[in-house]
């Protein structure tokens, strides 16, 4: 007979608010959430609040933050400085279809951190981003194709739901022929078809497929380093040999920087790996939280705006989000902000390598310090389907224990940890490295017992990628 686990178990959280809630929810939102990534059945979280690097939800259970709205809050929740500033600008009136100097402002500070932008414009969310820069590319090469990676996340939109997050590798295709596979339905097929799936960190695949197919396409969008699978990173000289081919090709390169724009650093990864695309997109870490992106590109290519390609939004441009991004583009100029978010990430790999490798167990991190992840094997991750060699139901199960504890890594081991400037304060690495470490001294014991792992129910439609 097997003895049972004689690890600390997880304390057990308080559910009963919102259990209530998500039942309530259930008859008005679908899965009870405004967004298919939250909806994690009977685990379903509601918030309460947020200040600085940590969270509490509806029953009072208080989280060190690492999802951080998956990315966006750099600072950290509530931050006084970039509330009070859209809150007094705010009072000026949000919404006239007019322009103010906010995003005049706003734009500018974009650029003066990306040098090498001609023109930016601002839209809502992430998704709006891609959207308007495929059409741009699309609008100034007068091709239609546009390649992506398998496993990259760029939005909800049609063009940018494919071939994104699938549980079985299986339904990429082949490795040599990938097929492009609409994320759910209601996806035209015309329009996955004009979207060509590629292998990350595969260089002699993208030659191929431009040699056969250059004239049809007009970009490739990037996202710089893999964040649907933790942030899988570009092998040395992967960007550079893609920025050689697209200029051999006469194919553009979009940087979709949604996730690492203003976050990897000042001048997102794009000044990091030293590339210079051609088009870019920005969001979550622009507006600390508020609803500001933008996507602009070089001065030729975004020449076709405005006479030539659409491109509008009653809310592009908006005085919150406006405001928010002067503010918290500012500060991300002016301050330290994102190296302390660099030195914090990496005392928290430190930590997490005494611990795991005190189990003697195979891992890396992927990512940068400043948004990373945990992956147990010994063969480095260069691409999606990596990802499904990890031993992932141990990150999961780590990953609920350290909910129970006290800590709130996203439930499903494709996302990264987000660390903001607020981490640095106080306890919050001692205390996640402790957390981390106590989870995983569980999850092992658990399975060493042969007994089931905890793990969260996942998103209703299959993975639950880095997105909201
Ligand atoms: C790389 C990337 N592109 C685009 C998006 C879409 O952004 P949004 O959720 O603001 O629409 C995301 C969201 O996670 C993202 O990570």
């Amino acid at each position: 007979m097997t003895a049972e686990p004689t690890t600390r178990p997880a304390p057990t959280l308080a559910r009963a608010k919102q259990l209530e809630m998500y039942h309530r929810a259930l008859k008005t939102l679908p899965g009870g959430t405004n967004s298919n990534f939250r909806a994690w059945g009977d685990d379903t979280v509601y918030v309460d609040r947020g200040k600085g690097g940590r969270v509490w939800d509806l029953d009072g259970n208080e989280y060190i933050d690492l999802r951080m709205g998956y990315g966006p809050v750099i600072l950290g929740h509530g931050d006084d400085r970039v509330d009070d500033f859209v809150n007094e600008r705010m009072r000026q009136g949000v919404s006239f279809s007019l322009t103010s100097e906010d995003e005049v402002v706003a734009m500018e500070l974009v650029k003066e951190m990306n040098p090498w932008l001609g023109k930016v414009r601002m839209t809502v969310s992430g998704t709006e981003a891609t959207m308007h820069a495929m059409r741009v590319a699309r609008g100034y090469t007068g091709k239609t194709k546009i390649v992506k990676f398998e496993g990259q996340y760029h939005g909800v939109h049609d063009y940018a739901l494919v071939s994104v997050a699938p549980n079985n590798m299986a339904e990429l295709g082949d490795e040599d022929n990938p097929v492009a596979l609409a994320w759910g339905r209601g996806i035209p097929e015309e329009i996955s078809k004009t979207i060509v799936p590629a292998r990350y960190n595969n260089i002699e695949f993208l030659r191929k497929l431009f040699e056969r197919q250059a004239d049809e396409i007009a970009a490739i969008i990037v996202e710089p380093v893999l964040g649907n699978a933790q942030g899988i990173l570009p092998q040395p000289g992967f960007h550079k040999a893609i920025r050689a081919l697209t200029e051999e090709f006469g194919i553009l390169l979009i940087f979709d920087e949604v996730k690492t724009g203003f976050r990897f650093a000042r001048g997102g990864a794009a000044e990091y790996f030293g590339i210079t695309p051609d088009l870019v997109t920005y969001a979550k870490a622009m507006g600390n939280g508020y609803p500001a992106a933008a996507f602009g590109g070089r001065e030729e290519v975004m020449s076709v705006l405005p006479d030539k390609v659409s491109h509008g939004g009653t809310y592009a441009g908006n005085r919150i989000a406006a405001a928010a991004a002067r503010k918290t583009l500012s500060i991300l100029r002016d301050t330290d902000a994102i190296e302390t978010i660099h030195a914090t990430g990496r005392k928290l790999q430190a930590g997490i390598k005494e611990k795991l490798d005190a189990k003697g167990l195979a891992f890396h991190f992927t990512g940068a310090p400043c948004m990373f992840g945990i992956m147990f094997t010994d063969k480095v991750a260069t691409e999606y389907r990596d990802w499904a060699n990890t031993d992932h139901e141990l990150y999961d199960a780590v990953a609920v224990g350290m909910h129970a504890r006290g800590a709130m890594p996203e439930p499903d081991s494709r996302e990264p940890w987000f660390v903001c400037e607020a981490h640095s304060q106080g306890d919050i690495v001692d205390r996640t490295i402790e957390i981390f470490g106590e989870s995983l001294d569980y999850a092992l014991e658990v399975r060493a017992h042969h007994q089931a792992m905890p793990h969260q129910d996942k998103a209703t439609w299959g993975a639950s990628p880095s997105t909201d």
